[in-house]
């Protein structure tokens, strides 16, 4: 397959082959991760600057080691630490970062579009790694490769996706990669945090969390994005808990091999009582592990390459 992108912005625009041919890729780097020396030079000499001006634990670190794990220069950009500061403007910011010459910005921002508002203006590929409540791509590919390899398909399952839909980036992204994979989807959540408009997509909508979760096979509970909700969207957290999250009563009505995601940040106790959490069926933390083969994938296919052939084991031989 001749691959023609140079940014992943999100993956309203990405084919079904396109995610096939990430998550092969991701397949095959995940075989380095098993070596002892869990490193190849597949982007040696090229640089990878992590421009974060949001919080992150998972993306930011798992962007930071995929690069390392591929020999690229990764630089961290901290915008608490910056001239942002000083009123320096996104834009100027990050043309002030490309005339160093980085190979790839991957971008997260609190505002809807960003890392499409830098495409148009610079010629570096740009990863976005999450905008506002838009898409957080690379979330939505791993998500799809953690239920692949937990279930060996995802046409014809039924994901219930919980939580508050209307802020959520990881909701829209999942929808793109799980939907276009033939997954029957399910989102639930309160009226108010469940855009309508979402039907469009062929999900199912409900706001009764045991309807969507009863014979599901993936379940993926949502934050509560209190940071993003600028009215009161529920009467309190612990309404919402006993309304929306997710139980041992209630998980028993999925099928009995179903498993539970979370994109983290969790809220214990909130959307996921703690027993749920920590231990199986959840698979909370092979999706932050999978991030990193997912997140080497996209480097190495975005990473200054224009057309890759899939290597069986990048850098083998090296
Ligand atoms: N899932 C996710 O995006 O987590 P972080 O905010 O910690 O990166």
């Amino acid at each position: 397959m001749e691959w023609h992108r140079r940014h992943v912005l999100g993956l309203s625009d990405f084919h079904p082959e396109e995610m096939e041919f990430v998550i092969d890729t991701a397949r095959s780097m995940e075989e380095v991760l098993t070596r002892d020396i869990k490193k190849v030079p597949a982007l040696r000499g090229k640089t990878v600057v992590n421009l974060f001006f949001e919080a992150s634990t998972r993306t930011r670190t798992s962007f930071e080691i995929a690069g390392k794990r591929l020999s690229a220069d990764v630089v961290n950009f901290s915008s608490s630490a910056s001239s942002i500061t000083k009123g320096e403007t996104l834009l100027d910011t990050a043309r002030n970062i490309e005339s160093m010459k980085p190979s790839v910005l991957v971008i997260r921002h609190s505002a809807s579009g960003a890392a499409h508002f830098l495409s148009r203006h610079l010629s570096c590929s740009i990863i976005n790694a999450g905008d506002g409540a838009n898409e957080h791509p690379t979330q939505g590919l791993l998500d799809l490769y953690t239920i692949l390899k937990a279930k060996g398909k995802v046409a014809g399952l039924k994901i219930a996706i919980v939580g508050d839909i209307l802020h959520s980036r990881v909701a829209r992204s999942d929808i793109h990669s799980l939907g276009r994979m033939g997954a029957r989807l399910w989102l639930c959540g309160p009226a108010t945090l469940l855009p309508r408009e979402m039907a469009r997509s062929g999900a199912t909508l409900t706001s009764d969390i045991r309807e969507a979760v009863r014979d599901a096979d993936v379940v993926i509970m949502l934050r509560i994005q209190l940071e993003r909700q600028k009215t009161a969207y529920f009467p309190s957290l612990r309404e919402y808990s006993r309304m929306y999250g997710l139980n041992r009563e209630v998980f028993s009505l999925a099928k009995e091999d179903a498993i539970i995601m979370h994109p983290g940040p969790i809220n214990r106790g909130v959307e996921l009582s703690h027993d749920l959490t920590d231990h199986r069926p959840s698979v909370i933390l092979d999706q932050v592990r999978n991030g990193v083969a997912v997140r080497m994938a996209v480097l190495y296919l975005f990473a200054g390459r224009r057309s890759p052939s899939v290597p069986a084991r990048p850098g083998a031989g090296s």
